[in-house]
């Protein structure tokens, strides 16, 4: 860590918090820690406000917090992100998913953009029904080269699904043998979805569906097969036909590849234009941050309480909840991007970490979410900034009375964790000053979902600038996967422990 950034932690670290109700005595507080985020314009112009009032950012913290992003080099790595320089210094690689959306280096969005009309000409044929009427895709692909399909689908095609889309990633069959059970094999189609195009969950779960599509009477099995890879000789030598196999750059890490070709079967079932606004709802928060400094930039900012609470104040969870059941597998999402982004324990240097880094992240559904676990928000022992996320709009035709229950329930709980209770019986006791954000949309659509994604992104990226790390990186998931090929090749001796688990379940027999 050099002096600046030392300095600028020393200083932090010296900052005597006030309580939430303290700080509400500003009058413009609100104003201070809300902004938003718009894209769009006249009648088509739409947004989401992003209140963080009700954190524990105040002026002097925020002042602090960019000092600290300036020793960082936050302008810098910004700045080297989206001109495409290889900020993956351990891969030696650039990370430009932001170019998938239009926004980075100009030969980078170029190509993006001539692999964009490839796929957009797959989509549109086969809904032309050019390669035969096609009704189901089985979507195979595990973490990156899943979560964010898996996501947008559901998000997504609720009112209109072009295409019935089935992401499998596990390789537990039962999930598979699921999705056969709902696909009608005459007309299904098969994406398979890997970077590297050698993962083993998901060649496994390929070699699978097509000895099912064969065993069920399909003439040309491998014909109903497209790739959605960075590695596409890898997918042409597996037997795809050229013609089927989409591309997309190396430098589009698996967790941010949701906009590249393996947006796929999100094209597929909502159709392209919806595709194409999800990545421009993207694109807007993209300029957004590139454009804004200071914390005025609303992800740096909501990095620098990310930072604050992890840091400061020792918090070892975030919980995201969504007030919205198409937003349902959007925590599964960001625990991918935020935990194997910055889940490390070194600097990009190389050096150990100075305190802690990403915190679990969790979440789930409002209301479900209050009957279950908000109970330890209220009056646990741990301390947890909550994110909230909800949209004016509903996403029903029900009774109105169902949006503005979810609603007030929502807005409810930020005011009850802040205010709290005082009360003589200790039981009914509420300490209060618990911290929250909210993020509420005008309307969950494509745009929204895309712009909703790339703040959490650049969030994710501000994090790992403010901690020296870098986020591109996934070492850390390779040891795992190295025993489990060393003990399906039958080699070597465990542990105790391991070796009675392998001799017990005959897998050493
Ligand atoms: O093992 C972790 C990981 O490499 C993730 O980073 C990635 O999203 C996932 O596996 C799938 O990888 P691929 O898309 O190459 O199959």
């Amino acid at each position: 860590m050099n002096d600046a950034v030392a300095g600028a932690w020393r200083k932090l670290e010296s900052h005597q918090s006030k309580t939430l109700a303290e700080l509400f005595a500003d009058e413009g507080r609100l104003e201070l820690l809300s902004g938003r985020l718009e894209w769009g314009s006249g009648d088509f112009a739409a947004g989401i406000q992003c209140d963080w009032s009700k954190t524990h950012l105040d002026a002097d913290l925020i002042a602090g917090f960019e000092q600290l992003a300036d020793a960082s080099g936050f302008t810098e790595r910004r700045s080297a992100l989206f001109a495409g320089e290889r900020i993956n210094n351990t891969e030696n690689r650039a990370a430009e998913h932001t170019a998938q959306r239009g926004v980075g280096k100009d030969s980078s969005v170029e190509e993006a953009s001539a692999l964009h009309l490839r796929m957009k000409m797959l989509v549109e044929a086969i809904h032309e029904g050019v390669l035969g009427e096609v009704n189901h895709l089985i979507h195979i692909g595990i973490g990156g080269s899943a979560l964010g399909p898996a996501l947008a689908v559901d998000a997504l095609s609720r009112d209109l699904s072009l295409v019935d889309v089935h992401v499998v990633s596990n390789i537990d069959g039962v999930a598979l043998e699921s999705a056969f059970n709902a696909c009608d094999p005459a007309t299904t189609m098969v994406a398979i979805a890997s970077k590297t195009f050698t993962t083993i969950e998901t060649m496994t779960n390929a070699e699978s569906a097509l000895k099912w599509l064969a065993e069920s009477g399909v003439s040309d099995p491998v014909g109903r097969v497209v790739a959605l890879t960075a590695n596409p000789d890898a997918a042409v030598d597996w037997g795809v036909d050229e013609t089927r196999v989409l591309p997309f750059p190396e430098t589009v890490g698996g967790r941010y590849s949701l906009w590249s070709s393996i947006g796929f079967p999100v094209a597929l079932s909502v159709g392209w234009d919806e595709f194409d606004q999800m990545l421009a709802g993207a694109a807007a928060v993209d300029m957004h941050f590139r454009d804004t400094n200071g914390a005025a930039n609303l992800p740096l900012r909501a990095a620098f309480a990310d930072q604050y609470y992890t840091r400061l104040r020792g918090c070892q969870t975030r919980a995201v909840f969504a007030y919205d059941e198409r937003l349902g597998l959007f925590p599964d999402y960001l625990q991918q991007l935020e935990m194997e982004s910055n889940g490390k324990s070194v600097t990009a240097a190389g050096e150990p970490v100075s305190g802690a880094t990403a915190p679990v992240t969790w979440g789930g559904v409002g209301t479900d979410a209050q009957h279950a676990v908000f109970q330890l928000l209220h009056q646990g022992t741990h301390l947890i900034p909550v994110d909230f996320i909800a949209s004016i709009a509903p996403g029903d035709d029900l009774e109105p009375a169902h949006h503005r229950i979810l609603l007030t329930n929502c807005f409810a709980q930020g005011a009850a964790l802040m205010a709290g209770q005082t009360s003589d019986d200790p039981a009914r006791n509420f300490p209060g000053d618990r911290p929250s954000a909210t993020m509420l949309c005008d309307d969950l659509d494509a745009a929204t979902l895309g712009a909703l994604i790339a703040f959490h992104e650049h969030r994710t990226f501000a994090n790992a600038v403010l901690m020296g790390i870098n986020p591109f990186d996934q070492f850390g998931v390779e040891l795992g996967k190295a025993i489990a090929k060393r003990i399906e090749a039958g080699g070597g001796e465990f542990d105790a422990s391991t070796n009675a688990l392998l001799g017990a379940s005959g897998l050493t027999d």
